[in-house]
């Protein structure tokens, strides 16, 4: 009789490995190979039903493209907007995102959401009993919708028990680390266990015309297998981000087959639960009163959002020859480091026994090099205790040679800018400005330093 192989399977991307070792090859994780016994159902024969086995299909003979069943809409606006416009019907959801960053508040607010306007909802938690999910559910004031909760974590019950009635519109899987799929050996949370299960599920999605939304916890230890191993099995993969010590949430979508995944929905996670935030910029910005040195304003962009953010500097001339401190957060130190130096080489500024500590407000993470002239400006301002007039925004890439080079999207961004009350905006030569809003032209980064300091 053949041998029962073993192998190691990386929890974090699911590359396989003939041997254990500490550090994945393929994405270079440390402690996440776990040894599982090997499939004994084959995943492939499940994928080949799910794509209607050999039949061969000409392209361009199709008749007139099989027109997408009508979005369900939640009703949650940022919800339906990551998604691409409404919940699409047969389709599978994967919602990624850190433990406790309020994945199952989310599903649980959308589902009853849906459930009120009449859909058949089903929300089944293997992290928490039904009475539990109640519970949340009233505090949430979701007490009376009629969404049907269970408690389970066997596929096979789950499917059995739903493949009896009418096919929900949306079935939510909570979290689909729990899940256990009998036609696999291994415990809930591993590779196998975790695309098994998924598998099913997703087959059963397609097969009754239910959406359905796995909810997959990120872990960076391992421990659990990530939603990594299931992006390629899902329509829509979104992320759900944001810090746990800051308010603000953000719904990504990563991979979306039926829409872009530019957009973006923002929520804020509130005693009663998540609420939308149709204009982020104001929780982005402190209040606004007359201007302090060392801060300015960036208008960043969410896929096509605007959203105006704060960005705050402190300097600390140091008395000592100790070595200065360079801190940066929601900003790449990195980038801080460059903006400095060109400081220093192009501008004559002297940071060199200065510490320096540099603060996107919010909590927000900005990773736009279209920020670099907002930044470089609250250091100058911060150095120079002169602040920056209140009611600019300011915007443009440095290049290593000082110049301010021209960034995507000015346009939408001034337009924001003015929206919310701003006149002014520091930026690029190329860019023009618009109604309500006038620009500031700056060629090279010596001219805003000139300008900051009332040269
Ligand atoms: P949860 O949805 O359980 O997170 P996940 O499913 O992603 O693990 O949310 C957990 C956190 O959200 C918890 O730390 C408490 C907070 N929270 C609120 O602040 N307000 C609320 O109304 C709810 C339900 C949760
Ligand atoms: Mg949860």
């Amino acid at each position: 009789m053949a041998k029962a192989k073993s192998r190691y399977v990386c929890q974090a991307c699911g590359s396989v490995t003939p041997r254990w070792q500490g550090q994945c090859p393929d994405c270079a994780e440390w402690n996440t190979l776990v040894q599982e016994a090997a499939e004994v159902t084959s995943i492939f024969a499940a994928k080949h039903n799910l794509q209607g086995g050999g039949r061969r299909i000409d392209l361009v003979g199709l008749d007139a493209p099989a027109a997408l069943p009508e979005r369900i809409v939640s009703g949650v606006a940022e919800f339906d907007r990551a998604i691409g416009g409404g919940i699409v019907p047969g389709s599978a959801m994967l919602v990624g995102g850190d433990p406790g960053i309020g994945k199952s508040t989310l599903l649980l607010q959308i589902g009853a959401k849906l459930a009120e306007v009449g859909r058949h909802v089903v929300y089944v938690s293997g992290e928490e009993s039904a009475e539990q999910v109640r519970l949340r559910a009233i505090r949430l004031g979701l007490g009376k919708s009629p969404v049907r909760l269970a408690a389970a974590t066997s596929v096979r019950d789950i499917l059995t028990t739903l493949g009896d009635g009418e096919a929900p519109d949306l079935l939510v899987i909570d979290s689909i680390q729990t899940m256990h799929s009998d036609l696999i050996e291994g415990a809930p949370g591993t590779v196998s266990q975790v695309r098994a299960s998924a598998q099913e599920l997703v087959r059963f999605a397609k097969e009754h015309g239910a959406a359905v939304a796995l909810v997959g916890h990120v872990t960076k230890d391992g421990t659990i297998a990530g939603p990594r191993v299931l992006e390629h099995m899902v329509d829509t993969v979104l992320s759900f981000e944001g810090e746990r010590s800051h308010q603000y949430r953000i719904l990504r979508a990563l991979k979306n087959r039926f829409g872009g995944t530019d957009e973006i929905g923002v929520f804020a996670m509130e005693s009663e639960g998540l609420t939308e935030v149709p204009n982020p910029s104001a929780l982005f910005l402190t209040q606004r009163g007359e201007p302090v040195s060392g801060t300015s304003v960036f208008p960043a962009l969410e896929g096509s959002r605007p959203v105006l953010v704060e960005i705050q500097a402190l300097t600390v001339r140091l008395a000592s020859g100790a070595t200065p401190r360079r801190a940066a957060v929601g900003w790449d130190s990195g980038r801080l480091a460059m903006i400095l130096a060109v400081l220093e080489a192009r501008c004559g500024l002297s940071f060199g026994t200065t510490e320096v500590y540099l603060n996107v407000a919010g909590g927000y993470r900005l990773t736009d090099p279209a920020a670099d002239l907002a930044v470089a400006a609250a250091l100058v301002s911060a150095l120079s205790e002169k602040p920056i007039p209140s009611g600019a925004v300011i915007l443009g890439e440095i290049a290593l040679s000082g110049e301010i080079r021209p960034v995507a999207h000015a346009p939408l961004r001034l337009k924001e800018s003015a929206k919310l009350g701003f006149e002014q905006a520091w930026v690029p030569k190329e860019v023009k400005g618009g109604d309500g809003i006038s620009a500031a032209h700056f060629a090279n980064l010596r001219a805003l330093v000139d300008q900051i300091l009332g040269r």
